[in-house]
């Protein structure tokens, strides 16, 4: 039994910038804690991959991670890593590990037509974990799934460089099925898409709302971190690296945009 220091880091992993936005979340609500940060950029998009690939892909991940970083808890920030691998990942560490999947069940009970609507990468949309999720908690609703892979690249390559009527026309394809199909939720069950959530909520109007999972995750992870007695006192720092550099150096205006410190290319993966 390894004794864990609390005030080691609490790791985030994504295939890119997905997760930051959650890592946010809970830095906000607990300032002493410490936080590293993946993003696998040499494995992006995990969503075109099949399920197998990205379970050996998250688990060489997680195992660098652990061994660079000696983390207290694992958040897999992306909802198609933990739909593939929560249970591997889980067998393969001593430490609390927090999965990403879907708000499906918030948005079908908060519904009023029972319309709701899912963006999600091609594993999501295809797996059968959404499918259960669906027909645990969304029995009674119509779902539409889109599967926006071109949304996850543009967020992962051109989100900053790129204007608000080139983000307004990645999303205009799904804007135009969910409103043709008047669903009143759209649930962002990709991390990459809670950074066009504005652009998304001028497409698709006031009367449709945009559902992602930070609250429900960053509470969970409050909640573990709690009874476990795991939480920090001392603040030490927080840093971002990845597995592979994103062009035009990105990810180092990433790490400065949610304060973290950009270590560059985690060794060993
Ligand atoms: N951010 C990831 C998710 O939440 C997926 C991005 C990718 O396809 O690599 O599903």
């Amino acid at each position: 039994m390894i004794l864990m220091s609390n005030s080691a880091p609490i790791a985030f992993i994504d295939s890119g910038i997905g997760g930051l936005p959650y890592l946010q979340w809970v830095k906000e609500r607990l300032p002493f804690e410490n936080f590293v940060y993946l993003a696998d950029r040499k494995n992006f998009p995990y969503g075109e991959k099949s399920s197998d690939e990205i379970v050996e892909i998250v688990l060489r991940a997680v195992k660098s991670l652990r061994a660079g970083s000696y983390p207290k808890m694992l958040v897999i920030a992306c909802n198609t890593a933990t739909v593939t691998s929560l249970d591997a990942v889980r067998a393969a560490v001593d430490f609390p590990v927090v999965g990403v999947v879907p708000a499906v069940k918030p948005a079908a009970s908060s519904s009023r037509n029972k319309r709701i609507g899912v963006m999600a990468t091609k594993r999501t949309i295809d797996g059968s974990y959404l499918q259960r999720l669906i027909e645990n908690f969304a029995p009674d609703c119509h779902v539409e799934k889109v599967a926006a892979s071109g949304v996850v690249s543009f967020v992962e390559n051109d989100f900053f460089m790129a204007s608000d009527d080139q983000k307004m026309e990645i999303v205009e394809n799904a804007v135009d099925l969910f409103s043709g199909e008047k669903v009143d939720k759209v649930v962002l069950g990709c991390t990459h898409f809670i950074y066009l959530d504005e652009i998304l909520r001028k497409r698709l109007g006031e009367a449709v709302e945009i559902i992602d999972s930070r609250d429900g995750v960053g509470r969970q992870i409050i909640h573990v971190l709690e009874k476990e007695n795991l939480l920090s006192r001392e603040k030490r720092e927080d840093i971002f690296y990845c597995s592979a550099e994103s062009p035009g150096d990105s990810y180092r205006q990433f790490a400065a945009m949610f304060g973290l410190s950009y270590g560059g290319v985690m060794e060993g993966l």
